[in-house]
């Protein structure tokens, strides 16, 4: 199922669609300085007005969205595709029956094609359901193509949306409704945590799952400095070479490094309202891969 959003991806009523740089180019003037609140918000390393930086994320996406899985893989050499299997298997999508979830920042969807496979494949579940969420309508372009391949299109099991974690729109996104909220490598991308951990408290049921798969804080100065080397050297350079953008990749390394720590994001978690696990690996997040990545989840009591 396709909201209208996607059938006419570049014009929503509810998304302003004002693209504030040439794609690749971070260095302009910002948006919203005529009418500054004066508060700033990080963009990568840079300091930005809080305004503005809504719009800049969404010129990097719009930058990146036609070759965003294949820069993933590049990146990443496909480990990002463990991280996201890891996620969803944790979460287990349709062993209590039947699901309603909501995938925020989900582009492409590729969180969403694992839900769905895990609960058919597994337990043989064609009835859950993934709302995908992105502000980004050619990221979420770039997924209704792939899931034109899938025996999900077409299906009520999958409708894309243009929204905004930090402001889903209550009337399309109503109080208490879905049973699993998961948001993965989005939250960071975002101006206000806390307002995404607000909305995605209010729209899940009560007892119902928060589960973020998020960069975070790595823990063995080793492979911190391995690690560091290769973001800082190797991303931005496949950024240029691939897909002729080195400022977007830079971006996404640096907004990496800005996100908190694994516990500082779980007491966030909580402030939101949600009960988590102890502040351990293994309580209230699973470090993957030696906190490279982890997985914060908690349980809106
Ligand atoms: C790194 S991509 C992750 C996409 C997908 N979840 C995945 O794991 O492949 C980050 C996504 O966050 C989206 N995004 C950034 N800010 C957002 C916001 N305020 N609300 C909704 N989506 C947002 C971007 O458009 C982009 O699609």
């Amino acid at each position: 199922m396709l909201s209208r959003a996607l059938r006419c991806p570049r014009r929503t009523p509810a998304v302003s669609h004002s693209l504030v740089f040439a794609c690749g180019n971070h260095n302009q003037s910002f948006p919203g300085n005529s009418q500054s609140s004066g508060r700033t918000a990080s963009f990568g390393f840079k300091t930005v007005p809080e305004e503005s930086k809504e719009s800049l994320v969404k010129g990097v996406f719009d930058s990146v969205a036609s070759k965003y899985d294949l820069m993933n893989d590049a990146t990443s050499l496909g480990v990002h595709r463990l991280w996201k299997d890891t996620f969803v298997d944790s979460l287990k999508p349709g062993r209590k029956g039947p699901m309603r979830c909501i995938d925020v920042a989900g582009g492409t969807g590729d969180i969403a094609l694992r839900i769905l496979d895990y609960a058919r494949e597994n337990y043989a579940d064609r009835e859950t359901t993934v709302e995908v969420a992105d502000i980004n309508a050619q990221m979420l372009a770039e997924g209704v193509k792939r899931f034109k391949k899938t025996m999900y299109h077409y299906t009520p099991q999958i409708s894309f949306h243009e929204a905004n974690a930090q402001e889903l729109s209550p009337s399309q996104f109503k109080d208490d409704t879905y049973d699993l909220y998961t948001i993965a490598f989005g939250i960071r991308n975002c101006t206000s945590i806390p307002a995404v951990l607000r909305e995605a408290y209010r729209v899940l049921k009560p007892g119902a799952t928060f589960a973020c798969l998020e960069f975070s804080k790595v823990n063995n100065p080793l492979l911190n400095v391995l690690y560091d080397q290769y973001s800082f050297s190797v991303i931005p350079l496949l950024g240029t070479i691939l897909a002729g953008d080195r400022d977007s990749y830079q971006y996404l390394v640096e907004s990496i490094r800005k996100f908190p720590g694994q516990p500082e994001f779980a007491q966030m978690i909580r402030d939101a309202g949600f009960a988590t696990g102890g502040d351990h690996d293994g309580g209230a997040w699973m470090d993957l891969w030696g906190g490279i990545a982890s997985i914060h989840t908690g349980v809106k009591v």
